[in-house]
């Protein structure tokens, strides 16, 4: 067995991984030091430290430290420690791999070299934990064991693939119906439109604004017809209101966190004054999981669960204490130290460390401090959408992401990257944060692209939409009070361009689809860095590159005014430049560093010797495409093949039955190209339009049937 656990104290199940590894006597541990509550392991010089899912930074996170703490903090600078989630995975990779997973429910700091260059330390806040040492001969091997620890990824429908508009919010009937139009109109695919908070009577979870949203049912089956699904949000407070049915049945059945007293404690957050769901307790957990319902009745699909880290706005004790204060200082001449006192009383109302350690939750019959459980409260949000959708269809698949999460929510559902800004260094951040994510077992995920805060420029959407149409979730989200960042928001050139990035990602779905099961189902990663499948030294230390399932390299260009880019090749490549569906150019470049030309309208993308890409053509949403001729580019060196992976899209079936998979074949027979296709399951392509480069540049088109 290639994992070894060790109990520290006497930690409670946070339900993270699935395997039941025997705990070993900790005297037994190799390689790391155990000093009071915190584990240390000596860093080489070239060790790369990869891991902790969704942070900051670069993909090696070697030079800072990081701390596993789920935070609303919508300012993603690099000088910050956690985001929404804790994903306490890492894997050392030097001379020596390991792979080091702390299962814990509060807060671990991760000091990887910020205090000692060439040291890591993992302080486990309060020394309770499991820690499992995985160790095996490749970053690939390593992260699998710990994949295949946590159990199988989240898998959405087909239809969550296709391209997503957001926005907080689309605040009425009129202007949801306008916005279908308006893609429909100039033919731009869509899959699904967001409702942010404002679709519901003043914030409250499951209610519906009946000024704004009157004819609510009759919108989600007339979009429905169009090909567009509605996706609501949740919060995880509720609001405090008489005659409001999940306030009053929740204090009915005492589903609500306790404060020291054993009274439901109360926070504000969007609604005013609410009380947050005891997600930890089973009985409550099922309970508002069994209210989605409502919205399901309806004919919705899909849901985003949000502020569940839960974030906190403010608490009554906080605001008592910041009003004495003010109280206390007015009319008083104060020094600096006074004022400093009083700005920092007012700036730390929200999300504060005293609101976390003041409400309490009943797990497994115990009375637990919130901030002893801190991390798997968004966790157990999800898992109460995840059960209640589960009983309302059992083989249905709903889409379901969330802000907070640990590792164990991602058998339930998926994340997006939270509150980014638009920034051309968040279009980067999002591109290295990919791998960390996949190995952390978050499989469906994406950022808000163009950016959530702040204002997007045009060609910012649309670089970021040229790296985004590769990631499982692809979401046009921004803030309110910010400028319009739908694709028809600029001038009529970027609309254009990006119309041509989201019809070019539905060309792209077979692939995308096709990628993201086999990765999901083998427990594999969909982005790696290039250092995972390539040993020499400066495949090791790129970060701005990514391989992206099994044909491609990808190398955004995430640079304002850049019109090109370096790009490292670890092999012979294919280069294929994009302007569009129709058109492509090619060119096979060797190993080595390029610098490639690419203006606004045009990007490239990478094949790896022996790989192809398939296309299918476009379609006004996912359940219209169809793809019974494929377009396949292959680089073909030897011989080149690729396996085509697909399903029915909405049931789970994909758990028990046979996938459909379509496995080509392009070799040499003498100097002829030779096709092959065999067929598993079933196949709704029937013919294939090859291009087939050749390492000479030579190109040759092949038409085959299937
Ligand atoms: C939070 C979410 C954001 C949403 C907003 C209003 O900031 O992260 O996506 O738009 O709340 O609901």
């Amino acid at each position: 067995m290639n994992i070894k656990r060790f109990t520290v104290a006497n930690p409670i199940n946070c339900h993270a991984v699935v395997k039941d590894i025997k705990s070993e006597d900790i005297t037994k541990l190799t390689k790391v030091e155990i000093e009071d509550k915190s584990l240390i392991v000596k860093l080489e010089d070239e060790d790369i430290v990869y891991g902790l899912g969704e942070n900051v930074r670069g993909i090696n996170k070697r030079g800072w430290i990081f701390e596993s703490y789920c935070s609303d903090d919508p300012n993603h600078a690099q000088d910050k420690r956690s985001l929404y989630g804790a994903h306490n995975f890492i894997l050392i990779s030097g001379k020596e791999k390991l792979g080091i997973y702390i299962d814990c429910p509060s807060k671990v700091v991760f000091d990887i070299g910020y205090t000692n260059l060439g040291e890591l330390k993992i302080t486990v806040v309060d020394g309770e934990y499991n820690l499992y040492i995985i160790n095996g001969d490749t970053e690939s091997e390593i992260t699998k064991s710990f994949r295949k620890l946590i159990g199988q990824s989240y898998v959405p429908p087909k239809w969550a693939f296709g391209y997503q508009q957001s926005r907080w919010s689309y605040k009425d009937e009129d202007e949801v119906r306008e916005l279908a139009k308006n893609f429909r109109d100039k033919e731009i695919p869509i899959d699904c439109i967001y409702l942010d908070i404002d679709y519901m009577e003043r914030f409250k979870n499951f209610t519906l604004n009946k000024e704004s949203f009157p004819n609510f049912d009759k919108l989600v089956v007339d979009m429905k017809k169009d090909g567009i699904k509605l996706i609501p949000i949740i919060d995880a407070g509720c609001k405090i209101e008489k005659g409001y049915e999940i306030y009053e049945d929740g204090i009915e059945k005492g589903h609500y966190c306790k404060d020291e007293d054993g009274k439901p404690f109360v926070a504000a957050v969007w609604p005013g004054q609410v009380h947050f769901p005891d997600f930890l307790d089973k009985d409550a957990r099922l309970w508002f999981g069994s209210k989605y319902k409502f919205l399901v009745d309806k004919g919705i699909e899909g849901f985003w669960n949000d502020m569940n880290e839960p974030a906190i706005f403010y608490s009554e004790q906080g605001l008592k204490k910041a009003f004495d204060k003010i109280e206390e200082y007015k009319g008083k001449n104060l020094d600096i130290y006074s004022f400093f006192e009083l700005k920092d009383t007012i700036l730390g109302l929200s999300n504060s460390n005293n609101d976390y350690n003041s409400f309490y939750h009943n797990v497994d019959g115990k009375k637990v401090k919130h901030n002893d459980i801190h991390n798997l409260y968004g966790y157990n949000m999800t898992k109460s959408a995840a059960e209640g959708l589960e009983k309302i269809d059992e083989n249905k698949r709903f889409l379901l992401f969330s802000r907070a999460s640990a590792i164990g929510a991602h058998r339930y559902g998926g994340i997006w990257t939270g509150d980014n800004t638009s920034l051309w260094e968040h279009l980067e951040m999002n591109v290295k944060m990919m791998p960390n994510l996949n190995m952390c077992g978050y499989m469906y995920t994406g950022a808000d692209t163009g950016g959530f805060g702040g204002n997007c420029t045009p060609d910012l959407l649309t670089r970021w939409m040229q790296w985004s149409i590769f990631t499982p979730l692809l979401r046009n989200h921004s803030a309110m009070g910010t400028r319009n960042q739908e694709p028809f928001a600029y001038d009529l050139g970027t609309e254009k361009s990006v119309k041509n990035l989201i019809d070019l990602r539905y060309a792209l779905v077979p692939y995308i689809y096709s990628e993201f099961m086999k990765a999901t189902l083998n427990d594999d990663m969909m982005f790696e860095p290039l250092g995972f499948k390539y040993s020499d030294s400066t495949s090791r230390t790129v970060e701005d590159q990514l391989l992206m399932g099994d044909s491609l390299m990808l190398a955004p260009i995430y640079k304002q005014n850049s019109k090109g880019r370096y790009v490292y090749l670890p092999e012979e490549m294919l280069m294929v430049k994009i302007k569009n569906i129709d058109e492509m150019e090619f060119e096979v470049m060797p190993k080595g560093h390029h610098y490639f030309e690419a203006n606004l309208d045009e990007f490239a993308i990478f094949i790896k010797k022996d790989k192809m890409l398939p296309l299918g053509k476009t379609a006004k949403s996912v359940e219209s495409l169809n793809n019974e001729k494929l377009k396949v580019i292959a680089f073909v060196n030897e011989k080149a093949n690729y396996n085509l992976y697909d399903d029915d899209g909405v049931s789970k079936n994909y758990k028990t039955l046979k996938a459909d998979n379509l496995s080509i074949e392009i070799k040499y027979v003498g100097n002829d190209l030779k096709v092959e296709t065999v067929v598993e399951g079933k196949t709704t392509i029937k013919e294939l339009e090859i291009t087939a480069i050749l390492s000479n540049g030579e190109v040759r088109k092949i038409n085959h049937k299937i």
